[in-house]
């Protein structure tokens, strides 16, 4: 197993009180594999990727609990020197605007020459060649002519796959991608995913795809973690929880899923709003906007029930 993450908690320490953004997270990733961590704006996604990398804006939000094992060794206990380390050398990061974070005043061949410089020890007149390779691993046209442009010089989608070479460039056996894109066409979006797909093949990096669109994650993960107001309420393999889904939050993700098959206009939205993670409603976070609340959801947080070996799901009706 590659990352094991327990019970891991992320607060924000605000004037108007203490904000759970992650209340105790926990699963694992094998190498090789992608989960998907799905759920609506605000439920904790990006504070999760964050928490793996240790880079939670301090000091309002710290690391309160739990345990974030890579390679078995807990990374919520590393210091910061040792962080950088491993932000290098193990896990990486592509954001939904990494592509923006590209310097307008540098050629990309030299953004990836500076990333591969930092991360391997290799000698400066092997860089150039390096930078050729990785701008191939993503697939990018005529590597040798566009390692000399300029961001501008480039589409979205081809400044979004320099984004990738940077991230590959260290090697990862981590990557985490954080709706890496939304901000795409669905043409390049599509193109970007089976990109992904390949390159996993090729390096055997595992992904941690971050979005909030379930339709995307259908595509690449081999598992999804469905995530509710900071807390993971369902997870199964991709393609039993897409079948087979069993908390009230998952079926109404399903229901605002475009289908090919059935001619809608207007896309269903879920009913309320999630709560805002100051003012928590008691028992289970779901149940205000809940189809099927029972009285007992309003009074205790669901156990995360085990439907058979690889499906799991928090809700007072399984039990
Ligand atoms: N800097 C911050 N200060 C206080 N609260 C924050 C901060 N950043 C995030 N949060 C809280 O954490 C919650 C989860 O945020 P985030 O992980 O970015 O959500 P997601 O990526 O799922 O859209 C937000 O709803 C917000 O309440
Ligand atoms: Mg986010």
């Amino acid at each position: 197993m590659l990352l094991e993450v327990k019970d891991l908690k992320t607060y924000f320490h605000t004037r108007r009180g203490v904000v759970k953004a992650v209340n105790g997270v926990s699963f694992t990733l094998d190498a090789g594999k992608t989960l998907g961590l799905v759920g609506e704006s605000g439920s904790g996604k990006s504070i999760t990727a964050l928490s793996l990398l240790r880079l939670v804006p301090e000091p309002a939000g710290r690391i309160a609990g739990g345990e974030i094992l890579l390679d078995g060794e807990d990374l919520v206990k590393k210091s910061a020197r040792e962080m950088r380390r491993i932000r290098g050398a193990k896990v990486s990061m592509i954001l939904q605007d990494s592509m923006m974070s590209l310097n307008p005043v540098y050629t990309v061949g030299n953004q990836v020459a500076e990333s591969i410089i930092a991360h391997q020890s290799i000698p400066r007149g092997e860089v150039h060649s390096k930078v050729v390779e990785m701008l191939r691993l993503v697939r990018i046209p005529a590597p040798e002519r566009r390692a000399k442009q300029y961001p501008h010089e480039m589409s979205g989608g081809m400044r979004q796959r320099v984004s990738g070479a940077i991230a590959f460039s260290c090697q990862p056996s981590l990557l985490i991608c954080d709706e890496p894109t939304t901000s795409l066409d669905v043409t390049i979006q599509a193109q970007y995913l089976k990109l992904l797909k390949d390159i996993q093949r090729e390096t055997g990096v595992a992904v941690l795809f971050i979005t909030h669109d379930l339709g995307v994650v259908a595509k690449i993960c081999d598992d999804i973690a469905v995530m509710y107001a900071g807390r993971i309420v369902e997870m199964a393999p991709a393609m039993e929880l897409l079948t087979r889904p069993m908390h009230p939050y998952t079926e109404a993700l399903m229901k605002c899923l475009p289908s090919l098959d059935k001619n809608v206009s207007r896309l269903p939205s879920i009913q309320g709003a999630p709560p805002t993670l100051l003012q928590m409603p008691p028992g289970c976070s779901f149940w205000p906007r809940c189809p099927d609340v029972r009285p007992a959801c309003k009074e205790q947080y669901p156990p995360f029930i085990a439907l058979n070996e690889h499906h799991s799901a928090s809700c007072w009706k399984l039990s």
